[in-house]
């Protein structure tokens, strides 16, 4: 029997049972049946430190991601990625990009650069895509402002490419801030689930 694929799920969000956490939820429910392991992990449940720019992480060449010298949850985080054959990156739109916390986690992806000093730019540990991605986002404003206004789906499919994943889909979820308890839509569970299952078949 094939060993089953491994997705786990970054997410941005600062509300559990928020409009992210139930389109990540609807995408993790049908990996699952469609024969997958799923995992997901809310940022802010995370003990994670600016990074300080000392660059100690990127100064040596090699794969995977070079040795930060903070002592938090990044390294393990970075242990959990790498096992994973596929991610999911979701947050909301705030302030035209994504949240605080998903920034903090993308700049500390750093890591994952070759960038000795004197050298003008990073260069990518994970050039090969051997990972595939689904980005998540959502706006309160309908999608094709927000994504026209933002950056979001931008920073999230560099944090993937960084990751060594191709991107396979993106569900972006505008007008989800009508209510104080919203519901995903029907349009939106089923969109989800399409790509829960391309993740975990693809
Ligand atoms: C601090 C803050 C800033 C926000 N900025 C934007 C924005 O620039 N554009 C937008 O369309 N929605 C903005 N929103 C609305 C959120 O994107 C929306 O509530 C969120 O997508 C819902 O996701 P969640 O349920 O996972 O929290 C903002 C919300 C907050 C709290």
């Amino acid at each position: 029997m094939a060993t089953p694929r491994t997705i786990l799920a970054i997410v941005g969000s600062y509300r559990k049972g928020g409009m992210i956490d139930g389109a990540v939820d609807e995408i993790l429910r049908s990996a699952r049946e469609a024969g997958a392991e799923t995992r997901k992990i809310f940022l802010i449940d995370r003990k994670l430190s600016f990074c300080t720019n000392c660059r100690s992480c990127t100064q040596k060449a090699g794969s995977g991601h070079g040795l930060c010298v903070l002592d938090d949850d990044m390294e393990s985080l970075f242990g959990e990625l790498d096992r994973a054959d596929a991610i999911v990156l979701g947050s909301p739109m705030n302030a035209g990009t994504v949240t605080a916390v998903m920034k903090l986690f993308i700049e500390r992806l750093v890591a994952t650069a070759y960038w000795p000093w004197g050298a003008a730019a990073p260069k990518s540990r994970n050039p090969e895509k051997t990972k595939k991605a689904v980005l998540v986002a959502s706006s309160a404003a309908p999608a094709f402002l927000a994504r026209f206004s933002g950056d979001i789906v931008k920073r999230l499919k560099t944090a993937a490419g960084m990751l060594g994943a191709s991107i396979i889909g993106t569900l972006f979820i505008g007008l989800a801030a009508q209510h104080q308890h919203q519901e995903l839509s029907e349009r939106t569970i089923k969109k989800a689930r399409l790509l829960g299952q391309k993740l975990a078949t693809a």
